[in-house]
């Protein structure tokens, strides 16, 4: 019997391993790959909801793309509630960050638009309610399809369940402004299979979605990364001598880390147009390591393929951390195999001051790191924090064989164009 991977004429792979020795190489607060000290007094793009999760408008190449001179971002987006009295504290007072905490129960996916690649004005909700299927729109990517505007977007449609899914529109631009128009109807493509991808059944805790469709530079084939954990009941994975890595004496106890499953995985399309995929093994599996690598992506320079993914510290698994960030891996061809960047796989972390000052950051091929504010200390000691629901200030950085370094930063939500289609 074929294996699918031969079916679809691609090479059969091994997963490549984020270690527990490369995860004992992360330094937090090594300015190369520490993102610069958000202020407590930025800017918020509305009052009115909260965003994160950001999403550029791109083509299947990885291009951020404007049309008609328009930028476009989707983010998850929620309504923020300063008056509801279900939100309001002993005192009366707001309280936001709980506000915040449950924002990701009541996830939209919602657009705007920028002349300038900043100052982004609120478009609206890209599906009306009651069009996709489950209660939660998490993260996913609009892909603009072609100069008649349309648009694939794919997401994750979340409780009940996690399916990665699709829905079709249409960018629509005027002089004023830009709308989304039709994504009515919302196509189901897959779920976590059980075999290579954990189900809830095997793991309440499971995680499976955030969908990154591309085309692949070198065979020119549709393929999708995804965020997913290592099939198996949970409590069954076990951490080896391969997960462990070369560690030094004293470093070989894993304690509870078999708890820590998360994997990067990836799935080819059956047709031209990504109606119809097959999922294959992970790129890259973090047993033992860490339980989220999420919200994957790639950025392909000098004929390498540049592997992006955002975790976070409370995810590490027993005897190994970090700080939230986006952490990174390199490889020769697709299917790698893949070595951490910069050694340990750390890319760009929170300073240990500001702990969770920013996170889910999207690495732009253009070397510029987007990523949403989430709190920011306002006092010497850390208790008081100011939410941010908002854009963090864009970072810049290079990338060179198997380093990064930051090099910039820019304004808050700085997301450029990398090129312009003009609408026919
Ligand atoms: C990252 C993330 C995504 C998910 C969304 C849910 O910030 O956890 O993986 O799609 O947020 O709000």
């Amino acid at each position: 019997m074929k294996t699918n991977t031969e079916k679809f004429g691609v090479t059969p792979h091994q997963p490549s391993l984020w270690t527990r020795a490369d995860a004992l190489k992360v330094r937090a607060d090594d300015p190369t790959t520490t993102q610069p000290l958000v202020r407590a007094d930025f800017p918020v793009l509305s009052d009115d909801v909260f965003i994160w999760d950001t999403m550029p408008l791109r083509d299947l190449d990885g291009n951020v793309t404007s049309v008609d001179g328009w930028s476009v971002i989707f983010t998850l987006t929620a309504d923020r509630h300063p008056n509801d009295p279900q939100y309001l504290d002993e005192d009366g007072n707001y309280d936001i960050l709980r506000d915040w905490n449950d924002r990701h129960g009541r996830a939209k996916m919602y657009y705007w638009f920028s002349r300038t690649g900043k100052n982004w004005e609120l478009g609206g909700r890209v599906m009306a309610e009651g069009v996709s299927p489950t209660a939660r729109e998490w993260a996913g990517t609009p892909i603009l399809l072609n100069d008649r505007g349309e648009v694939d977007l794919y997401y994750t449609a979340v409780t009940p369940g996690a399916t990665i899914v699709k829905v079709r529109g249409r960018v629509v631009t005027t002089e004023h402004g830009v709308s989304m128009v039709g994504f009515e109807k919302v196509k189901p493509l897959f779920e976590a299979d059980g075999n290579m991808y954990q189900t809830e059944a095997q793991n309440a805790f499971w995680g499976f979605r955030d969908p990154w469709p591309f085309r692949d530079p070198n065979d020119g084939k549709l393929y999708m990364l995804f965020e997913g954990n290592v099939a198996g009941e949970r409590g069954s994975h076990k951490v080896g001598e391969a997960e462990i890595g070369d560690v030094p004496p004293g470093y070989e106890d894993v304690g509870n880390s078999r708890f820590q499953t998360a994997c990067v995985g990836i799935a080819v399309a059956r047709d031209a147009d990504g109606d119809d995929w097959e999922m294959l093994p992970p790129l890259l599996t973090a047993v033992g390591v860490n339980d989220q690598t999420e919200r994957p992506h790639f950025v392909f320079q000098d004929g390498k393929y540049y592997l992006f993914t955002i975790s976070h510290t409370f995810t590490y698994g027993d005897g190994v951390t970090g700080p939230d960030g986006v952490y990174g891996f390199v490889a020769d061809s697709l299917f790698g195999p893949y070595v951490p960047l910069n050694g340990s796989g750390l890319v760009l972390g929170n300073p240990s001051s500001q702990p969770f000052q920013t996170y889910s950051h999207y690495v732009m091929p253009n070397g510029l790191v987007t990523s949403f504010i989430d709190s920011v200390p306002t006092d010497e000691t850390g208790t008081q924090i100011r939410v941010g629901g908002t854009e963090a200030p864009t970072v810049g950085m290079k990338i060179k064989g198997q380093q990064t370094f930051v090099v910039a930063e820019y304004d808050y939500g700085y997301i450029p164009p990398m090129l312009d289609v003009t609408l026919k």
